[in-house]
């Protein structure tokens, strides 16, 4: 599609919508450059330890359209500015979605625009782009989040494989559960994250799983952690908060060494010219400084998304509809969100 066919001369105007889970995002892309990233953190669900899926597509249902007017005054645009509405399909919880397919569904119709349906993995593995433009492909992202632990093979902006995947927890759940454990407020991994600046990473050995192929597994982790605190905490009732520190410090390198571990071996078969990260859990200090090393050892360049990319947010979903916009790759007014992981 040439420029001739936007709306304005400056190239294709998307306002793109995320809403799959517990962060209601709105964001403006005008010719590849974000110009309004706009995110509401739901806090609603710190009190229960975990996303309640009726209560996120509530707020959702009430923040949508104040982000969205946000988004579009932060980009300085109007409404009839835009040429096409993107939004998350899915992953993701049912009613979340939903609010936010339906918006994009009913002012795609106010507006006579196309729409553009976007796979929220998708976008997150190549949400390391929204910043790097010099990138030569093919290069790998590891994509860790509450929800999702993906290898993802990209070959191109639109042309990406998953080779590798959780057969049980995620590691953003491996965080979280792990801080539970240690008695830490939902979502723990940040709180881990910070903790660990004071800690021992060597003070505590936590078992790490033997699964062939490019695959992880968090859950026997989980319970080795369980079972030694237990063990623990019947020999002396404080040691959780005695050794906190060195316990959160210990936890994050045995998370951190299980995702570098495979990165590593899927890198020596397949060859890459780049490793990106992605997801909540790329927000992790650890994480980040372990692929930095990687590259300088591995001599590959390595890409790190700014924080505002790393969690939920809408300018990945408006990045991904970009090239799809530039394929003519739209969707028709009967599209439906999809729950669980689909292909990218
Ligand atoms: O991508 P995200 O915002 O939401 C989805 O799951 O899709 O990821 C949230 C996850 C949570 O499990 C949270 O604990 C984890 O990312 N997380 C972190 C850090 N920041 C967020 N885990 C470890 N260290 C962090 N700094
Ligand atoms: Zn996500």
């Amino acid at each position: 599609m040439d420029l001739m066919s936007t709306k304005s001369p400056r190239g294709p105007i998307i306002l793109a919508i995320e809403s799959s889970c517990d962060d209601t995002s709105a964001a403006v892309i005008i010719n590849r450059n974000i110009h309004s990233n706009i995110i509401y953190s739901q806090t609603i669900h710190e009190a229960f330890g975990g996303v309640v899926p009726e209560l996120a597509s509530r707020k959702h249902e009430q923040k949508i359209v104040p982000v969205v007017d946000q988004a579009i005054k932060q980009a300085e645009i109007q409404l009839e500015d835009i040429d096409a509405i993107a939004f998350t399909k899915g992953p993701g919880l049912v009613g979340s979605l939903l609010v936010g397919l339906c918006f994009a569904k009913s002012l795609a119709l106010a507006l006579n625009v196309p729409m553009i349906d976007v796979n929220h993995m998708q976008a997150h593995a190549l949400s390391c782009l929204i910043e790097y433009r010099d990138i030569h492909f093919p290069i790998i992202c590891m994509t860790v989040s509450g929800g999702h632990t993906q290898l993802v093979y990209i070959k191109s902006e639109l042309d990406m494989e998953v080779l590798g995947t959780t057969i049980d927890d995620a590691a953003g759940e491996a965080f979280d559960k792990a801080a539970k454990m240690l008695g830490l407020d939902y979502p723990g991994g940040p709180m881990i994250d910070e903790l660990s600046k004071d800690g021992d990473p060597l003070k505590f050995t936590f078992s790490k799983p033997r699964i062939d192929g490019f695959d992880y597994s968090f859950s026997g982790l989980k319970t080795s952690i369980l079972y030694f605190l237990q063990k623990q905490s019947l020999l002396n009732k404080n040691f959780i908060q005695e050794n906190l520190a060195d316990l959160c410090a210990s936890i994050q390198h045995t998370i951190i060494s299980i995702l570098m571990d495979k990165l590593d071996k899927l890198i020596k078969v397949h060859p890459v010219k780049g490793v990106a990260i992605a997801g909540g859990v790329s927000a992790n200090s650890g994480l980040r400084s372990a692929v930095i090393t990687y590259g300088s050892k591995m001599n590959i360049p390595v890409f790190i998304p700014s924080f505002q990319y790393c969690t939920d947010n809408a300018a990945m979903i408006a990045h991904i509809a970009h090239y799809k916009f530039l394929k003519n790759q739209f969707c028709d007014q009967n599209v439906e969100p999809v729950v669980k992981n689909y292909s990218l």
